[in-house]
């Protein structure tokens, strides 16, 4: 904890009670408390040049504005909504508008089989010739481009999503339903996902719907490219991704190792650097289901470390994913786990949960004690003040993700979410999307809207704003040079974007 930190807290306290005894006038002390608060808060500190002032103001209108109607009118409160009732309000929003066009670093938290949107991946992927459906024993739809009936567990004969589409009366209509098995959006969340359970199976099986279909040379290829262009396109540079590495397959039927998925991502990653010189590219995590027997874990982060030792400055990390609190907790894997290569990282799901005290509460304590670098989600880490208090000490960023814990039901109003309390006294954090493809988001706009309309106090703007962006890079793991050229690129599209900003360019 730094210094500061404890003497604004201390002298805030001293002057709290001076109130009292007269020797400072209330009002005095009550504006001293409010101010001391301010900068505590994620940039309060730091400064803005005249210009931003002035972008400041604008941003400030807009997002004051649209507070002011959901103070008065509930029901088109945005900060407060579910994302999926207030959607169509926040997408005309001007405060998202700004978002949009803001430069927002880098993704740290996106898994990469969500991060394509579900209009595109119907537009383009459902339309690849030789896609087959076939469901499984409950019901769900599973598709691929190649028959594997054991690991797919149909219980169908398989279709052609052509033949579906051509005998279908309106084929715009099957488009509809057919995006619907990658997408979780509903008008009625509370009636569709009545709880937790709910919304967990449906996400799960969106996941089993398209995993077997990107690991088709051709769509994963197509995909690929397509994350790269909805990210710059959403003005981010640089991401860290989450990928599994299970073997991709072509049309012949042949299959390819991991190595093989490594020289793809690279390649496209290349290819899209000449087209965009300004994106920076991407680093994988390595990422493995924690729900399936601890055999395979290991299996999987034996495969991590042959990998990371190949490409160390690619394949950079290690990740447990699925729903904590159905899977194993990383309790269960400490004596492996122990054993990471010095030159790679962990960055653990901990702390997506509400329970309080059980074992996956504990991942928390357990991704900290495996040194890990970030922590995806911390949902619940202001639960435990030694914990917190560590990741502000050691630097560890939360990786926030406001969208994906609504919609997941950790959370029903944004305003509550604990991500208040990170911001609240500048906690390291940073803003993600994991898995906007799966609830109709694209790039990182929409959960930085949440940040500053649901996380942030009211008058807060452009300082936490630009203190989040910068955090994105801050606790990225880009080498020395790679941070240096991030920074650079980033003051350079910051300070286009203000003068756009000044200039009416964005609204
Ligand atoms: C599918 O996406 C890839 C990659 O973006 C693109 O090259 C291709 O033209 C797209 N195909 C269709 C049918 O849209
Ligand atoms: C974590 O870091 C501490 C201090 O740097 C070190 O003593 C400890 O061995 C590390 N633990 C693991 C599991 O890497
Ligand atoms: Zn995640």
């Amino acid at each position: 904890m730094s210094v500061s930190y404890l003497v604004t807290i201390a002298s805030i306290l001293h002057l709290l009670s001076y109130a009292h005894c007269g020797f400072i006038s209330y009002e005095d002390a009550r504006k001293a408390v409010i101010q001391a608060e301010d900068l505590l808060i994620t940039g309060g500190r730091i400064h803005l040049n005249a210009k931003e002032d002035r972008a400041n103001d604008i941003f400030m209108r807009y997002k004051l504005d649209e507070l002011g109607a959901g103070f008065y009118d509930s029901d088109v409160n945005t900060a407060g909504l579910h994302f999926f009732k207030g959607k169509k309000l926040v997408e005309q929003s001007q405060v998202l508008k700004f978002l949009k066009r803001m430069p927002k670093g880098a993704i740290l938290h996106l898994h990469n089989t969500a991060s394509v949107s579900s209009e595109w991946v119907v537009r383009n992927i459902s339309y690849m010739p030789g896609l087959l459906r076939c469901t499984n024993k409950d019901g769900s739809s599973i598709m691929s481009f190649r028959r594997a009936p054991l690991e797919h567990g149909c219980a169908s004969q398989y279709v052609r999503v052509s033949d579906e589409r051509a005998r279908s009366i309106n084929p715009a209509a099957y488009d509809r339903n057919f995006e619907k098995l990658i997408n979780l959006y509903t008008p009625v969340p509370e009636y569709d996902y009545p709880t937790i359970k709910h919304v967990w199976r449906k996400f799960q099986n969106m996941f089993s719907a398209i995993n077997d279909v990107l690991r088709y040379l051709p769509a994963f290829r197509a995909y690929s490219w397509r994350m790269l262009e909805e990210m710059y396109e959403d003005n981010v540079m640089y991401a860290e991704v989450r990928m599994d590495f299970k073997e991709l397959y072509d049309y012949s039927g042949r299959t390819f190792p991991p190595e093989r998925t490594v020289r793809e991502i690279l390649a496209i990653v290349e290819s899209f650097r000449r087209q965009y010189p300004s994106f920076l590219g991407i680093k994988v995590i390595f990422s493995t289901h924690r729900d399936v027997e601890r055999t395979r874990v290991f299996e999987n982060f034996e495969k991590f470390k042959n990998l990371h030792t190949d490409h160390p400055e690619f394949i950079v990390g290690f990740d447990l994913v699925g729903q904590e609190d159905r899977g194993k907790p990383l309790h269960n894997f400490i004596s492996e786990l122990a054993n990471l290569p010095i030159s790679a990282k962990y960055f653990f799901h901990a702390g997506e949960t509400n329970w309080y005290g059980a074992s996956t509460d504990f991942n928390l304590l357990d991704a900290l004690l495996l040194n890990t670098t970030r922590i995806g989600h911390g949902y619940a880490l202001l639960k435990h003040p030694v914990l917190w208090n560590a990741v502000k000490k050691r630097d560890v960023a939360i990786e926030v993700s406001p969208i994906s814990n609504q919609v997941l039901h950790l959370v029903a109003d944004l305003r509550n979410h604990p991500g208040s309390f990170y911001m609240s006294q500048n906690l390291p954090m940073v803003i993600c999307n994991d898995d906007p493809g799966f609830w109709g988001t694209k790039g990182l706009s929409y959960d930085f809207y949440y940040a500053i309309m649901s996380l942030a106090p009211n008058h807060v703007g452009l300082k936490t704003l630009k203190s989040l962006v910068w955090n994105s890079i801050r606790y990225s793991v880009l080498d020395k040079g790679e941070r240096r050229t991030a920074f650079e690129n980033l003051e350079r599209a910051w300070d286009q974007f203000i003068s756009d900003v000044l200039q009416g360019k964005v609204f």
